[in-house]
């Protein structure tokens, strides 16, 4: 039932039209991993490699977060589930505009709804300001938890921010161990 909520849920996305980012795209970047999944990752939107995979961080950033979750036992292939705060790729990698995220963010309410995360874990600014709090530092505030609407949300760096400044690499590290102590404290894995 779930599966099929959801599979009907990413067939209305992959042909959504309500923006204008559907004319430059390749694929429709709707989410991927475990729709039963007790933790879900959001990140801004889709970049080059998962505009022409179809699937949320898979360049060089997506290879970064894949080797953090490791570290914590997690994996997309098992026990998270990723999404996107807009699902097709804003030209030139530039930031979603808000427009386009309140145009998209009806897509990721409805996967929130159907998955029903007690942990979300949002990556970069992007996804924080636009979940956690409009006003959202990740400098200041990364691996802090907030709960609203019985979900746990933290935020930490981007991955392409940390491949960028390779010098935030051990507080993201640190938001990691942090998100694991989290998990075995609620015991969701
Ligand atoms: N950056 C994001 O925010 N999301 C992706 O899926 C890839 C890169």
């Amino acid at each position: 039932m779930l599966e099929k909520e959801i599979e009907e849920l990413k067939n209305e996305c992959l042909s959504c039209q309500k923006c204008e980012l559907c004319s430059g795209r390749h694929n429709v970047v709707f989410g991927v991993g475990n729709p039963k999944a007790k933790i879900m990752f959001v990140g801004e939107g889709p970049g080059e490699q998962e505009d022409l995979q179809g699937e949320p961080f898979v360049g060089k950033s997506g290879q970064l977060l894949d080797k953090y979750l490791s570290l914590i036992d997690l994996s997309r292939n098992a026990n998270i589930y990723i999404a996107n705060i807009v699902k097709c790729r804003p030209p030139m990698n530039r930031d979603p505009k808000p427009e386009e995220q309140d145009i998209c963010i009806g897509y990721l309410r409805q996967q929130v709804r159907l998955i029903k995360p007690r942990i979300i874990v949002c990556l970069g600014r992007i996804a924080a300001q636009r979940l956690i709090s409009p006003d959202f530092r990740v400098t200041a505030q990364h691996g802090e938890f907030t709960e609203k609407g019985g979900i746990l949300f933290m935020g930490t760096f981007h991955p392409s921010a940390l491949l960028r400044n390779e010098s935030n690499k051990p507080l993201a590290l640190e938001d990691f161990q942090k998100l694991r102590e989290k998990i075995k404290e609620e015991k969701l894995i």
